[in-house]
């Protein structure tokens, strides 16, 4: 742990590890691909057999290690992930922890290993379905690296997250939008994988539905089949498009009775969203591109901050230690 005045300054990982999860979202709100679905449903046979083959039929204890149920779920973004891992903590009545790699990866030295025995641990105390988020980085390969040390602790993150895999008596489920680059040790502990993909068309329009709550109010021409046509888009676009529709159908004039969302909305709200998306891949891929000019100063201050904020802490301490010597002598 760094010290508690580099904490302070916020020279620091200490944000929390993990967010807990009520789950509230079951398989009823997810609509898969028929694919994917029979690759969720095998693995939803592994959680619940494992008691009868590993303890009522003893193999546990002939095959240790192996104990937990590690699943590799990978896809592109927004097509279901997160939800079905909240499903599936909801169907086995636990909660779903959920963790973000980059919250787990520290700056400081060693302690990236210490952070994936703690989430671990965490989960193991919850009884909790562990929820890998962005896992891409903790799964890849032990690779060469110029940086030893760099190598070294990237390594030994792998090590300590196999380990944890094969005592963990739980189910843990790592998602990934590339499916390459897995440690061949790490492959060896997934259970299965389930691959996301980007919903069909059938599936778009079943997405747009289960969006709208039965309280949603929707006018006459608001058609699903229309707009799964039009869009060819992945669940978390349609999740968007429909809350920016319903601000736009809110925000109009008029009594809240007579309020509807409306195709247009939909048809609006979901062009925004890929208006969005475009501006995102263009500062993405522009290798020009770069922080805007307020975000770097404010960063900049942020850095003289703290410095300064560091420099005034030692010269205090400086002093105090000058004040104490000079009184004791
Ligand atoms: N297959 C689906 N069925 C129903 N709703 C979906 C589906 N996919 C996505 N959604 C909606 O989009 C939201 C975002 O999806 P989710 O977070 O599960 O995607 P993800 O695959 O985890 O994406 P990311 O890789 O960006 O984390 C969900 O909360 C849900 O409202
Ligand atoms: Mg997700």
């Amino acid at each position: 742990m760094p010290h508690p005045i580099l904490r302070a300054l916020g020279f620091s990982g200490t944000r929390a590890l993990a967010d807990v999860v009520v789950p509230r979202r079951t398989f009823h709100d997810v609509i898969l691909p028929a694919a994917t679905r029979r690759a969720i449903d095998q693995a939803m046979a592994h959680v619940t057999r494992h008691d009868l083959i590993f303890n009522q039929w003893g193999l546990g204890e002939r095959h240790p290690g192996g104990l937990a149920l590690a699943f590799n779920f990978a896809g592109p973004s927004g097509t279901g992930k997160t939800i079905c891992a909240e499903a599936i903590a909801h169907a086995l009545g636990r909660r779903l922890l959920v963790v973000r790699y980059a919250e787990v990866e520290s700056m400081w030295y060693g302690e990236t290993p210490k952070n994936v025995s703690a989430v671990f641990r965490m989960a193991r105390e919850q009884g909790a379905v562990l929820f890998f988020d962005e896992a891409d980085a903790i799964a890849s390969r032990r690779v060469s690296s110029p940086n030893q040390a760099q190598l070294r602790e990237s390594n030994l993150v792998v090590n300590v997250l196999l380990q944890e895999l094969e005592s963990y008596p739980g189910v843990v489920v790592f998602a990934t939008n590339l499916a390459a680059n897995f440690d061949p040790a790490f492959e060896r502990r997934i259970r299965a994988h389930v691959l996301f993909e980007m919903p069909g068309l059938a599936e778009r329009a079943a997405i747009w539905r289960v969006q709208m709550h039965p309280r949603t109010p929707l006018a006459p021409d608001v058609d699903f089949q229309q707009l799964a046509e039009r869009y060819e888009v992945s669940g978390g676009d349609i999740r968007n498009a429909v809350l920016k529709a319903a601000l736009a159908a809110a925000a109009e004039p008029g009594p809240d009775a007579q309020k509807r969302i409306a195709q247009r909305h939909l048809d609006e709200g979901m062009r925004d969203v890929l208006a969005g998306k475009r501006v995102m891949r263009q500062s993405l891929f522009d290798p020009v591109a770069s922080p805007p000019d307020w975000l770097q100063a404010a960063m900049r201050i942020r850095r003289a901050t703290q410095l300064a904020l560091l420099v005034a802490v030692l010269a205090l301490l400086a002093a105090a230690v000058a004040l104490t010597l000079a009184l004791a002598g």
